[in-house]
């Protein structure tokens, strides 16, 4: 099973992903957290991606589509996967398709999870993510166990560079102007699903995405 997450920054990608990840046995590909391990250990990937994250921008196309086309590639993958935070402009969608296409494969469900700009700006000042593992919470909505320590690596909780409220008022706009196109794409391919993002809890959400994967 192949699957896409779409949805605004905040709508609960990384969250829902983790679910997935957890439940189907998939690997869990994100863009973004590539990006911040990479930042952390000081690559020059990490450094040229930093520029653009920092200012709430998109990372240049050519960064991105050949590691996650080689990534993709890997044995783990076979089976499927969930790309979250990729693609994220129609070029990065037609080059996937393109690699895909000469693997005789195919993205199975593009999943949109919705939510509206207000509620995101609310959410993310309250998001704690783990610098180690990925894993993300809230502070009212998703809380740790131990304040401020990952549950599942005990590590310390940080709030991301690009969560400060000017950066994700940038991101969304980048998103409605270069991401949001997406949903028409993969409609148009019959393989869209759409899911509320905005309910209190992420197990919502999370209900109807196995309403749609299938037990
Ligand atoms: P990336 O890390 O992908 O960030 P994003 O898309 O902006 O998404 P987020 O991680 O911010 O949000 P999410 O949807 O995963 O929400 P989450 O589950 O955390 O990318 C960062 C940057 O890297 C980009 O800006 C760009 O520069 C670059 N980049 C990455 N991929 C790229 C690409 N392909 N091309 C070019 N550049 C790229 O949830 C948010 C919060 O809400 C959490 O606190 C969570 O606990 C809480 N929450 C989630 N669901 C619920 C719910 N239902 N109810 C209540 N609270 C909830
Ligand atoms: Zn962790």
């Amino acid at each position: 099973m192949k699957i896409i997450m779409l949805g605004a920054p905040g709508a609960g990608k990384g969250t829902q992903s983790e679910k997935i990840e957890e439940k189907y046995q998939l690997p869990h590909i994100s863009t973004g957290d590539i990006f911040r391990a990479n930042i952390k250990n000081n690559t020059e990937l990490g450094q040229k991606a930093k520029t653009y994250m920092d200012k709430g921008e998109l990372v240049p196309d050519e960064l991105v589509v050949d590691l996650v086309i080689d990534r993709v590639k890997q044995d783990d993958c076979a089976k499927g996967y969930i790309l979250d935070g990729f693609p994220r402009t129609i070029p990065q969608a037609e080059s996937l398709d393109a690699a895909l296409k000469d693997m005789n494969d195919a993205i199975d469900y593009a999943i949109d999870i919705e939510i509206s700009d207000e509620a995101i700006i609310k959410r993310m000042s309250g998001r704690r993510a783990c610098t180690k593992c990925g894993a993300t919470y809230h502070i009212v909505n998703v809380p740790p166990k131990k304040e401020g320590i990952c549950d599942k690596c005990g590590t310390e909780l940080i709030l991301r560079d690009d969560d400060k409220e000017e950066t994700v008022k940038n991101r969304l706009k980048v998103y409605h102007d270069q991401t949001q196109p997406l949903i028409d794409y993969y409609k148009k391919k019959g393989i869209l699903k759409e899911v509320d993002g905005s309910k209190s809890t992420p197990e919502d959400a999370f209900a109807a995405i196995v309403k749609i994967l299938g037990e």
